[in-house]
């Protein structure tokens, strides 16, 4: 089971370091592996509060070249180089927002995990392709250009369910999980509006291998307690 926080454009450093020795010092169950998802300024500051820990800090993305001229980008290398343990790729605000599409998500993962970084992508049907019927076929195409890697992980995030307080169904969940795995045999968390009081349900339905978390990874208690909810 992994329950990973994204905290999205939140937390600057000074933040991210008092949360991480927060969580540090928390009483996490063991068979849970957790992980923190702080924006690029602040991963040092997580990394070093968090070293010697179990606890793993992911970037929210990372680029497909070691180096070059790509303004405003972070290679895979930087990231090792800062202690960082992975990366998303694919978050939909990034697909919504900043022009992702499904071939540079599979180039970013492709290259993180080539460099020896873990991996979550991101996948999701908007509300308009739920209502069209299209779930099945959109995360085909999304998880079809992933190759399989044993450091990899997929996050199944419905972007209707993303802050708006509305769940997939555990129905739902597990229906999207088990499309996913029939294409790549590899664990799948459930992302979109978890909370501590939610968690449970929908982390025990089959083929539900986590949670990615966003506005309730935000806060030390909220968190832990969705880390909690498993046992
Ligand atoms: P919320 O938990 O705030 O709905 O965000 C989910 C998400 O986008 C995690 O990546």
């Amino acid at each position: 089971m992994l329950i990973a926080g994204n905290w999205k454009m939140f937390k600057g450093p000074a933040e991210a370091g008092a949360f991480c020795r927060e969580l540090r010092d928390a009483d996490l169950p063991d068979d849970v592996d957790v992980v923190v998802c702080p924006p690029y300024v602040s991963l040092a500051a997580a990394a070093q509060a968090l070293a010697g820990t179990e606890i793993g800090v992911f970037a929210q993305s990372c680029h497909w070249d070691r180096e070059g001229a790509f303004t405003g980008e972070i290679s895979a290398a930087m990231l090792k180089e800062l202690g960082v343990y992975g990366s998303l790729v694919g978050h939909s605000e990034r697909r919504l927002y900043f022009g992702e599409t499904d071939e540079t998500v599979a180039r970013r993962s492709a290259a993180a995990l080539a460099e020896g970084l873990h991996v979550i992508a991101c996948v999701g049907e908007s509300e308009q392709e739920r209502d069209a019927g299209e779930t099945d076929a959109v995360l085909r195409r999304q998880v079809s250009v992933l190759e399989s890697d044993e450091n990899l992980v997929i996050a199944y995030e419905p972007v209707w369910a993303i802050g708006t307080g509305r769940t997939a169904t555990p129905e739902m969940a597990r229906q999207a999980h088990e499309t996913i795995k029939e294409i790549l045999d590899v664990p799948v968390l459930y992302g979109g509006s978890v909370k501590p009081d939610n968690a449970a349900e929908l982390l025990a339905q089959p083929g539900v291998d986590g949670a990615l978390v966003g506005g309730a990874a935000l806060t030390v208690d909220s968190f832990v307690a969705i880390c909690r909810s498993p046992s």
